[in-house]
């Protein structure tokens, strides 16, 4: 059994200051931090996939290692588009798992029986990502070196199409050569990514692409050609993998904050035909 809560997107700024001027990230994701450790099953990694924080500033890196310290499990960073792997590096380096030289933050997990790949998808300075040459080569050699484990793949970029035009344009280019490497293999799992600010599903290459929702803001569902992109705070969330031998990989989604329950399954007095053999059986 491997349990993985994969949290994404963020986006932490310096203490006291919002995102955009409206998101209070450091207070999102302190939230969301709250919900992983209330966790029934505590979870035994967190892969965080990217975008950790606005800027990429030291500071900013300072403040999500304050924000995660109450976590027990092993927390797990690989960077988007926003962040700046040098000062990732600075703040995080010393807990072993980033390599401190070369250019790429890629690594694997290899301590649960899931295995995981976390790939660095950023061109510095833009907001699409890539997997060029040296990246393609990394990959191909780690898959190499178990095909028969189970393997889930973290990335900031979908290297998939997902009908959100905008967020679209800038996904991770040169895909087809990664489906091309994955496509046939049957040991991937699920290839897990963060950037969308939207919990999102898909077929492609072979195995299910998939998108976690931001712990912060969410962009807005627009499904119409349009090349702008808004974002809204509607409910935000995180994903909860779970893996066991018998049943593969299942996620399921969390949403983050304080709702009424859990109330029990009780049945109305005058509830019609009481044939069920419980309540619960009948709720559901
Ligand atoms: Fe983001
Ligand atoms: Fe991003």
């Amino acid at each position: 059994m491997t349990l993985i809560a994969q949290i994404t997107d963020m986006h932490i700024r310096p203490s006291g200051k919002k995102a955009y001027g409206v998101v209070d990230t450091e207070a999102m994701l302190r939230a969301a931090v709250a919900s992983i450790a209330a966790q029934p099953r505590s979870p035994d990694m967190v892969v965080a996939t990217g975008d950790l924080t606005d800027c990429g500033l030291v500071e900013e890196y300072e403040l999500l290692r304050d924000i995660l310290k109450p976590l027990a499990m092993p927390v797990y960073l690989l960077p988007g588009n926003h962040d700046r792997r040098e000062n990732l590096r600075l703040v995080f380096g010393s807990e072993g798992y980033l390599p401190m030289n070369g250019e790429f933050l890629h690594f694997t997990i290899e301590d649960q029986p899931l295995r995981v790949i976390a790939l660095d998808t950023v061109v510095p300075g833009k907001g699409h990502g890539e997997m060029d040459s040296p990246r393609l080569n990394w990959l191909k050699a780690r898959l190499d070196e178990q095909p028969d484990r189970p393997t889930m793949i973290f990335m900031h970029h979908p290297p998939f199409p997902t009908g959100l035009q905008h967020m679209d344009s800038i996904n991770c280019r040169n895909a087809p050569a990664m489906a091309e490497i994955l496509r046939g293999l049957s040991n991937i799992e699920r290839v897990a990514c963060g950037h969308h600010h939207r919990s999102i599903q898909i077929r492609w290459a072979g195995t299910i692409g998939s998108v976690a929702p931001s712990v912060a803001h969410q962009v807005v569902l627009d499904l119409k050609p349009h090349d702008d992109s808004t974002f809204t705070m509607e409910p935000p969330g995180f994903h909860l993998h779970l893996w066991t031998p018998e049943a593969g990989l299942v996620t399921h989604g969390v949403a983050i904050g304080h709702y009424e329950g859990p109330f029990p399954f009780v049945l109305d007095a005058d509830y019609p035909g009481h044939t069920a053999k419980s309540a619960a059986e009948a709720a559901n």
